[in-house]
């Protein structure tokens, strides 16, 4: 989905963020870095919006590429779309930004129409986590970030306690680990991480070539306005039927300029809350694939269907269709639909998001 770009009072949060000295694993550019034993898979993040700044994984020949798109600074990302953040405190939409909850109305900020999306104009991608634990290399190197979002945060009820932790094991293996509890009241939850995937390389043009297979039968449909009708629909029959591997451009509505493409949550087969397979993406020519597996009961594709030309890492156009994301979510729109798996978290409870991109090739 799509973040306009907001103007923010932003100076003093980055310099808040690029405060710290560039210690093991630091980057000159003030990102952390993780990094296999064999030294031929890493990852950089960022704590504005625990963002996933890069992912370099090898092909067949052992040529490494950056398979996300990102940009190269903080400064760039305050300003830009949300590309490998981590989305909160609620994720895609929300109708008419209002729900209510335990017999009381909210209000939240609109930012997409009557909307409410990716948590508000300043959702958890526009804030400055804390680094809690950070193990640059060894086995499993990992990087924990922590967010406390405050009661009435964008409209939303109670306090919130936050952890992401970004991990790398063997072969090629990156988890996210999400978590959150409610300390004050009962909240909507729906934490997500929109990494826009290039398996060719970011900025090596469209992905409509590439293969797509998605372990879902269903889909939630939507109105004019993005909102789920309530129905879940087969996707059989239909252009969101990627049952089997499927090229990505091969059913899709292309709108030159803006739109078109896919912007749909699936409902993920198999048993809730347990991890299971996704999705599975392959790049044809490098051969390099990424298959997903996550514990959530929806996904998002979207297929970077507003991306023009923005300027990206090294240099690096990124055009229309020039990546998809895949994010593994609560139904859109949860907080108002009873009959869908509920996005609730109550003070003692956990939520919990769990996912995995095993890269291979
Ligand atoms: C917002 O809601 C109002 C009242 O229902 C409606 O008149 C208006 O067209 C809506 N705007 C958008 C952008 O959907
Ligand atoms: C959430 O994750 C953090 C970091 O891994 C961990 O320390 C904490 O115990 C977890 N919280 C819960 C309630 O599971």
């Amino acid at each position: 989905m799509v973040v306009r770009a907001a103007l923010l009072p932003v100076t003093l949060l980055l310099c808040l963020a690029l405060a710290g000295s560039a210690g093991a694993g630091r980057t000159a550019d003030g990102f952390y870095e993780l990094k296999n034993k064999k030294g031929d898979f890493s990852i950089k993040v960022t704590n504005w919006g625990a963002t996933l700044v890069s992912v370099l994984v090898p092909d067949c020949k052992g040529d490494l590429t950056d398979v996300v798109l990102g940009y190269d600074t903080v400064a760039a990302y305050a300003k830009g779309a949300a590309a490998g953040s981590t989305i909160g405190r609620v994720a895609n939409r929300i109708a008419n930004a209002r729900f209510v909850l335990d017999g009381r109305t909210y209000r939240l900020l609109r930012n997409d129409g009557n909307n409410t999306i990716h948590g508000g104009p300043r959702g958890f991608n526009k804030v400055i986590w804390t680094v809690k634990e950070y193990v640059h290399d060894g086995d499993s190197p990992y990087i924990t970030f922590y967010y406390r979002s405050f009661d009435g945060e964008q409209g939303f009820p109670g306090y919130l306690d936050v952890y992401v932790t970004y991990q790398l094991s063997d072969p090629y293996d990156l988890s996210i680990h999400m978590n959150a509890t409610a300390t004050s009241k009962a909240t909507p939850v729906n934490l997500v991480n929109h990494a826009y995937w290039n398996l060719a390389g970011h900025g090596s043009g469209d992905v409509l070539e590439h293969e797509l297979q998605m372990f879902a039968s269903r889909y939630t449909p939507v109105d004019g306005y993005m909102i789920p009708t309530g129905q879940v629909a087969p996707v059989a029959g239909t252009k969101y039927d990627f049952l089997t591997p499927t090229p990505v451009g091969a059913n899709m509505e292309i709108v030159p300029g803006g739109g078109g493409g896919y912007d749909i949550n699936f409902a993920v087969d198999g048993q809730q809350n347990a991890m299971r397979p996704v999705a599975r993406v392959q790049d044809p020519d490098s051969g390099r694939a990424l298959e997903l597996w996550a514990n959530q009961p929806g996904v998002q594709l979207y297929t970077a269907n507003w991306l023009s030309n923005d300027k990206g890492k090294g240099g690096k156009v990124y055009g229309q269709y020039g990546a998809l994301c895949l994010e593994t979510q609560a139904y859109p729109d949860a907080v108002n639909h009873p009959d869908f798996p509920s996005s609730t978290v109550r003070p003692g409870e956990v939520y919990k998001h769990d996912m995995v991109f095993k890269f291979s090739h």
